[in-house]
């Protein structure tokens, strides 16, 4: 029987345009939905759209926009981006999708009931975050994420019993039975538990909020769009309207996250999962943040890496490449255009493309890979063996690393043995070629799904093509 395996990405906001950070992610998510179709599980990948909340009604607002329309708008260019990307099938859940995504919000909501009060509060809300923030998280005043000053909010809200569950959130984490990756993360969350875990509000009044979904047998109130937004998780498997495909995915294999939401779903999401009774889900990667030629983007220094552009001019795989090839998945990583042309000349156009190149025209009628001698058939098993470790283990950079050396050994190999000078073991030569090739287009697959596809065709006595153009 096929294993089952969920992997989600962050549901996005819709308050601009998708830039290379939200590419990132689904990048990473769809590697490792590949990868793991690959290995013989039935894969549920997820992504979609957070749209709720007071910053998307203020951003509709300003644009004289009603907040439905707007919100429709910005989720057409995330599609599109998903489709540019060419991540591979997944589900696309938007928290507006009353039919999808509500009834398992809704049941959540009711799911932990027995964990809610009712309070009045008074505190300094981040309307860039969403959250309620105290002094000691701002910077001169401001919250150092959005550089805003936070605005004083007095209402009187559902809360949440969060600081009952920290212990056990905190044990969870600390056992690895919720695996948060990297070792480093999970240390700063077990510190942020240890200084001590509020209860949280979990609603907004609907003087406040309109844009939202209604509490459950509370008109005044809308659900916290934080609450909203992680139900997602649950909600896109069918959690509250079909509970067969919930309980065959959940709990989830892997949450992809970047660093700057990972309280959120290292303590609060497992929180109400808790209280829900529903078991926690088994990985958490919180990534790092991607820089632009070695500064935070943004629209002022006119940096910001710009997804649809940068596959337009150099294609989707080298672009999903670079990223998994070049930047630590675990820590913060920079993009420059220099940097990229390099990566893609040296490994992919001289590197790959020029291997490929070679093999084609060797390729003769009748040589198979069955044919290869035991030393490369162990030589490349060796390399599957190493690649699948850094794989299992989220090394991405490492396992693509196992698989250049394998091309330059390879490239080594044909300048030793010149088969094109019809020499007598020419054939086998030909045949241990083809092996590699075909490994490679495996391993690789993941990564550079179109181009891998193109190398097996290749191999198989396919048309040749130049696969990565010198730039
Ligand atoms: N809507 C929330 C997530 C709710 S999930 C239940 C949110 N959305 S977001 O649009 O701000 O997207 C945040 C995610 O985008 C990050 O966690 C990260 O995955 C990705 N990135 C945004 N900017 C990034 C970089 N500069 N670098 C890398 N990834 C970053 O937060």
């Amino acid at each position: 029987m096929k294993k089952n395996f969920f992997v989600s990405t962050p549901i996005y906001y819709s308050s601009g345009n998708p830039h290379i950070g939200h590419a990132y992610t689904t990048m990473l998510a769809d590697i490792i939905a590949r990868y793991k179709r690959e290995r013989g599980f039935d894969v549920f990948f997820s992504t979609g759209m957070d749209e709720h909340g007071t910053k998307i009604q203020r951003y509709a607002e300003k644009e004289e926009k009603d907040p439905r329309e707007f919100v429709d708008e910005i989720s057409e260019k995330f599609i599109r981006l998903c489709k540019e990307l060419n991540a591979s099938e997944h589900r696309f859940i938007r928290t507006t999708d009353k039919e999808e995504h509500w009834p398992g919000v809704q049941k959540m909501w009711k799911a932990i009931s027995h964990d809610l009060y009712k309070k009045k509060y008074k505190g300094l809300y981040c309307f860039g975050c969403e959250v309620f923030v105290s002094e000691k998280d701002l910077v001169d005043g401001k919250c150092p994420a959005h550089d805003k000053e936070p605005e004083e909010v007095e209402e009187e809200n559902w809360f949440f019993r969060l600081s009952n569950y920290a212990e056990r959130v905190a044990k969870a984490i600390e056992r690895d039975d919720f695996h948060v990756l990297p070792s480093s993360r999970k240390n700063e969350i077990l510190s942020f538990i240890k200084e001590g875990v509020e209860d949280i509000s979990v609603s907004r009044s609907v003087e406040k909020l309109s844009w939202g979904i209604p509490v459950p047998d509370d008109d005044t109130q809308r659900i916290y769009v934080w609450v909203d937004a992680l139900s997602n998780y649950l909600s896109v498997l069918g959690y509250g309207r079909d509970e067969e495909n919930f309980n065959k995915f959940w709990p989830a294999d892997v949450h992809c996250v970047g660093k700057d939401i990972l309280r959120f779903h290292a303590v609060i999401w497992p929180a109400m999962l808790l209280s829900a009774g529903l078991p926690l889900p088994k990985t958490l990667i919180a990534h790092g943040y991607i820089t632009s030629e070695g500064k935070k983007m943004s629209k002022t220094l006119g940096n910001v890496v710009e997804p649809f552009s940068l596959i337009e001019k150099y294609g989707v795989d080298a672009v999903r490449y670079f990223f998994f090839a070049e930047l630590p998945l675990f820590g913060d990583g920079d993009f420059s255009e220099r940097r990229f042309k390099e990566r893609y000349n040296s490994d992919l156009a001289d590197g790959l493309g020029n291997l490929v190149l070679r093999v084609s025209s060797l390729i003769k009628n009748g040589v198979a890979e069955e044919g290869a001698s035991p030393e490369w058939r162990e030589k490349v098993q060796e390399t599957e063996n190493s690649f699948y470790e850094k794989m299992d283990e989220f090394r991405f950079g490492e396992a693509l690393g196992v698989v250049w050396s394998l091309i330059h050994h390879t490239d080594g190999y044909i300048e030793r043995e010149k088969p094109w000078e019809k020499r007598e073991n020419s054939k086998e030569v030909v045949a241990n070629l083809l092996c590699v090739l075909l490994s490679i287009s495996d391993m690789l697959a993941p990564f550079i799904p179109s181009s891998a596809e193109k190398v097996r065709r290749i191999a198989e006595g396919g048309e040749k093509e130049v696969l990565f153009p010198k730039i």
